[in-house]
C-alpha cells in the first residue's frame, strides 16, 4: 500500500488512536504524525491528551476548540431540520464527524501533509463519515485507517502500545464504547449488546433516573429566531451555553434517554443507548413552533425532506450536492419560524404546553367555536361537493 510521509491523525487520547501513532510510523513507514484533538465539549481534560500524543510519538499535537462552530454550523441546522434518525436519534455523533473531517483537511493543508488518519474500525458509521467528508473536501488527500486493517484484539492493541511507551488504561477500562460531545452521549457494547437487557443505571451521566428527578415540574421558555434557538427563559444565550444549560436542566428531569435498535449504514443492526437532553427538547420545541408558523403544505412536505436530510447526515454525506440542495429548502422554510415555546419538564417527559409567535398563522376568529366565529360555514358546502366528487364517481361502479 502506498503510504504517506506526513499524516494528520484525528486524536481522542484513547488507546486506539494513541496506538495509531507508533503503528503508522513503524508499520506503515509514515515519517511524521501530527495529531489533532477536537474540543467538542466532551468535557475531557485536553492538556493531558495533548501531552499523551507527544509521548506516543507525535511530532506535533494540536487541540482546537470547535464548540462554537459545532453548535452553530452543525447542530442548529439539524434542529431546523428536526433531524432524528429512525425517528429517535438526534445525531450527536454523526454531526461531529464532518466538522472533525473539515479541520483535519485544513490542518493537512496548513502543514503540508499528504494524508489524514483516523482510528475507526471497519464496521461503524464513523469511518464512512470521515472518509467521505475528507474525500469531498480534498480528493487528493490519502486516508489511512490503521484500525481497519491491523486485526489486533483489544489486548493485542494495548500490548503493542506498551512497547512504545503508551500506558495501558489505568482503571479497568469501561466495558462500554462511549462517544460524547455537547450534543449528548452514545453508549454501546458490553452487556448492552444483548437487546433484551435493560441498560444498567451506571451508563448514564447526563440524565437522572426518574426516581431521582424533582417531584415538581419545571417550566422553561425557549425563544427561536428563524428556527434557531436564541433565548432561554427570556435571556439571550450564546449557542454553546444554551446547549450546556439545557442539557443540565432537562437532564435533571431525566429527559433525553433513548434505547434503540439502530440500522447502521454498513448493514448491521446495533443496540444503541443515547442521552441527549438538549437536542431532544430543542427539536420538539422547534417542530411545535413550525406547526404554528408554517402553512400546512410546507409543514407536511418538509417532513419528507427532513427524512432525507437525516439520512444524508447519518450516512456521511454532509459535504454533498444533495445536502446543499436540501439545506437551501430548509433555510427557505425557516424565515418565519420565530417565537417562543414553553416546555414542561417532569419525570422524563418534555411536554410543550405553550407556543407563541409574531408570525403565527393560528387565527382565533376562524378557529373558535365561540361567538366570535368568522368562518363562512355556507362556503364549506360547495367545497365539500367538489372535494368528494371523484370519490362519488368512483362509487357509482
Ligand atoms: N451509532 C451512532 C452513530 O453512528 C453512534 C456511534 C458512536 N461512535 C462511536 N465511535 N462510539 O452516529
Amino acid at each position: 500500500m502506498g503510504h504517506a510521509k506526513k499524516v494528520v491523525l484525528a486524536y481522542s487520547g484513547g488507546v486506539d488512536t494513541s496506538v495509531c501513532i507508533p503503528y503508522l510510523k513503524n508499520e506503515w513507514g509514515v515519517e511524521e504524525v501530527i495529531t489533532l484533538a477536537a474540543d467538542l465539549g466532551q468535557g475531557d481534560e485536553l492538556e493531558p491528551i495533548r501531552e499523551k500524543a507527544l509521548k506516543s510519538g507525535a511530532s506535533e499535537s494540536l487541540v482546537v476548540d470547535v464548540r462554537d462552530s459545532f453548535i452553530k454550523e452543525y447542530a442548529f441546522p439539524a434542529i431546523q431540520a428536526n433531524a432524528l434518525y429512525e425517528q429517535r436519534y438526534p445525531l450527536g455523533t454523526s454531526l461531529a464527524r464532518p466538522l472533525i473531517a473539515k479541520i483535519l483537511v485544513e490542518t493537512a493543508s496548513k502543514y503540508g501533509a499528504d494524508a489524514i488518519a483516523h482510528g475507526c474500525t471497519g464496521k461503524g458509521n464513523d469511518q464512512v463519515r470521515f472518509d467521505v467528508s475528507v474525500g469531498a473536501l480534498n480528493p487528493h488527500l490519502k486516508i489511512l485507517a490503521p484500525a481497519r486493517e491491523w486485526g489486533m484484539s483489544r489486548e493485542e492493541t494495548i500490548a503493542y502500545g506498551e512497547r512504545f511507551g503508551i500506558p495501558s488504561p489505568v482503571k479497568k477500562s469501561s466495558p462500554y464504547s462511549i462517544d460524547k460531545n455537547l450534543l449528548g452521549r452514545s453508549i454501546e457494547a458490553g452487556i448492552l449488546e444483548d437487546p433484551t437487557v435493560e441498560p444498567p443505571e451506571e451508563i448514564y451521566e447526563m440524565t437522572k433516573a426518574i426516581a431521582n428527578t424533582p417531584n415538581e415540574p419545571e417550566y422553561i421558555d425557549i425563544g427561536f429566531t428563524k428556527g434557531i434557538p436564541t433565548t432561554l427563559n427570556g435571556k439571550a444565550t450564546n449557542p454553546v451555553e444554551l446547549i450546556e444549560q439545557l442539557n443540565q436542566i432537562a437532564g435533571n428531569h431525566g429527559v433525553g434517554r433513548i434505547d434503540m435498535i439502530e440500522n447502521r449504514l454498513v448493514g448491521i443492526k446495533s443496540r444503541e443507548i443515547y442521552e441527549s437532553p438538549a437536542m431532544i427538547v430543542l427539536i420538539q420545541a422547534h417542530r411545535d413552533l413550525e406547526s404554528l408558523t408554517l402553512t400546512a403544505d410546507v409543514t407536511q412536505y418538509k417532513r419528507g425532506i427532513e427524512q432525507t436530510y437525516t439520512q444524508i447526515v447519518y450516512n456521511g454525506l454532509w459535504y454533498s450536492p444533495l445536502k446543499s440542495a436540501v439545506d437551501a429548502f430548509i433555510q427557505e422554510t425557516q424565515e418565519r419560524v420565530s417565537g417562543n415555546v414553553k416546555v414542561k419538564l417532569f419525570k422524563g417527559n418534555a411536554t410543550i404546553v405553550s407556543r407563541d409567535s409574531q408570525n403565527s398563522l393560528y387565527t382565533p376568529d376562524l378557529a373558535t367555536y365561540g361567538s366570535g366565529d368568522k368562518f363562512d360555514h355556507k362556503a364549506a358546502e360547495g367545497f365539500v361537493y367538489v372535494w368528494g366528487l371523484p370519490t362519488r364517481i368512483w362509487a357509482r361502479h
